[in-house]
This record gives C-alpha cells, structure tokens and sequence, in this order.
C-alpha cells in the first residue's frame, strides 16, 4: 500500500503524463490547435515544475538526504534533469510567445519537444519505480504526514487551493475535447489481448448489461467450469443452476442500482479452494455495461509465507 505522500507524486505524474501524451499527438496533426498546445505546455510549467517538481526539490529530496541517502545517488540525476525540463519548458513558452512562427521554427519545436517528452517520461519511471520506492528505506514514521503536508501546502501556494482536482480536470477535458481519449488497447489487436487474458491463471467470463454472455477466456483450454460456445449470447440466468439463481439476479440487479461493485464467494470444488468474484463494469460516468466474473484455484496462495525474490528453474 502507497503512503499518502507517494500517492500525491505518483498522481502528479499521471497528469503530467497525460498532458505530454495529448500534446505529441496534437503536434503530429498538420493543422495543429495552438490554443491547446499553449494551455498543455501551461500544465506542464505551472502543474509540473512549480508544484510537482518543488515538492521534490524543496521537501521530499532535502528529507531523503536528511535520512542519509547518499548525495551521490540518484537525487543528484534527479536534479539535472529537473533543470534540463526546466530548461527545455523555458524555450518553448519563448517559442509560444512569437506571433509569428515560421514552419522552420515549428519544426525544431515539434522536435525538441519529442526529446523533451521522453527525457521526461523516463525521469518518471525512474522516480515511480526506482527513487520513492528505494526512499521508503530512508523515510520515518513520522515523515510520512509531514510530507504530505507540506505537499498541500506547495500546492496551495503555488497554485491555489483544490490545484490537483483543477489541474487534472483540465487534462481529462483536453483529452475528451480532442478526441483522443488514451486507449492503450487500441493499440494491440484482439489476437495478443484474447491470448493475454488466457495466460492469467483466472477464468474470466463477461455478461452484458442486458444480461448476456459476451466472452469467456480460455475457449478451447482446460478450464475448472466447463464452458461452450452455445452460452454466448445467452442470458446469464439461463446459465446458472436455479439454487443459485436468486444471488445472481440480486447481484446484477444491485449492480445495476448502482449499490454494489463486487460480489465474493469462496468454496470447496473438485480438490480446489474457488475464489470466485463478480465485479461491476461501469463506464466513466458510472453507468453499468456489465459484470466481470473472475473464477481463481486460490489453494497455491494459501500456504505462502514470508518473500519470494528468486527466479525458480523451469
Ligand atoms: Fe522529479
Ligand atoms: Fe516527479
């Protein structure tokens, strides 16, 4: 489980993640909305370098140091590439600035700005995956609420209070408005996304909002329920025993009502230990487009105990 402080940085990136990512992709357009690039590259200075990047500067580096992390290690990377993001944001706000822009100079821009995005996208799998969680080691007890709060209170000074709802607010808008809602599905076809969804150990069944069985993993494998292409298409109900009929309906129907997300059962089945979970599918503005179930063999998790870090031969 995050702590709160890391929670908020980690947030941090998502918005600024999301702003380079509709930013390159308004800069690969031909007839390019300068309005949105302006308001982008704002986020990325006043959201990202006065707020996200001072938390860091000012509290969280200065505690991890205080700790005893070396000043040799990674905050000192950290820094240079902070002042090269600076840097970088600079000249693009003077670029900005220029009534007029020549196609030369739109060109470097599109280009520095490319660097600029992936210096950046890798400085924060760096700090998300590398710094906070070796800074875990050094943080005490005590720091964790004071870090936090002094991160609202960066975030207050900077930018005014309920800056973090604002900012992301305006990034998700930015998203929509363009169209270019980030959907990293996409970008895979059916074939890997089906096979991926098979290599899980789970058996995972999805029903419409009208109650009908749409897809099932594992079709032509081995499966603890067995299961047959005749069911798609058919209502749910019509696929359960009818002793269990009354919990699937009240399931659904509470789902549907908006009053339940999940649903968890555990039973004896077959020399196995079932997990077995319902989860509701609901679209960004909460409405139901259906329920996920989710069938585990839990028996291999139930005996383990302590860590396991090393790699077992196959
Ligand atoms: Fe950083
Ligand atoms: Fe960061």
């Amino acid at each position: 489980m995050n702590e709160l402080y890391i929670t908020m940085l980690m947030n941090d990136h998502s918005i600024i993640e999301k702003a380079l990512v509709i930013l390159e992709r308004q800069l690969q357009k031909k007839k390019k909305n300068w309005l949105t690039i302006q308001t982008l590259i704002d986020v990325l200075w006043d959201y990202g370098e006065t707020c996200h990047n001072m938390k860091e500067e000012k509290v969280y580096f200065p505690t991890l140091l205080e700790r005893g992390m070396p000043e040799s290690g990674p905050i000192g990377v950290m820094l240079k590439e902070h002042q090269a993001e600076r840097d970088y944001l600079t000249k693009f706000k003077e670029f900005l600035a220029k009534e007029q822009k020549s196609e030369e100079e739109i060109n470097q821009f599109v280009t520095e700005f490319s660097d600029y995005a992936n210096l950046t996208k890798d400085h924060i799998w760096k700090e998300n995956d590398i710094l906070y969680p070796m800074g875990r080691k050094f943080i005490q007890p005590d720091d964790v609420p004071y870090l936090a709060n002094e991160f609202k209170r960066i975030e207050r000074e900077s930018l005014g209070e309920g800056a973090y709802t604002r900012y992301k607010t305006l990034v998700d808008a930015l998203e929509k408005e363009s169209g270019e809602r980030i959907d990293l599905l996409a970008s895979l076809p059916t074939e890997i996304i089906g096979n991926m969804l098979d290599a899980l150990p789970i058996e995972i069944t999805f029903v419409d909002a009208e109650d009908r069985v749409r897809y099932f993993n594992k079709l032509d494998k081995d499966k603890i329920f067995a299961r047959t292409l005749s069911v798609i298409g058919r209502l749910v109900q019509q696929c359960h025993p009818p002793k269990s009929l009354h919990l699937v309906n009240k399931i659904i129907q509470e789902m549907k009502e908006g009053k339940r997300d999940q649903a968890t059962f555990w039973i004896h089945f077959n020399g196995m230990y079932l997990f077995i979970a319902y989860y509701a599918v609901r679209n960004e503005n909460g409405e139901y487009q259906g329920v996920v179930e989710m069938v585990q063999d839990i028996n291999p998790y139930r005996t383990l105990e302590g860590e396991k870090r090393l790699l077992d031969e196959q």
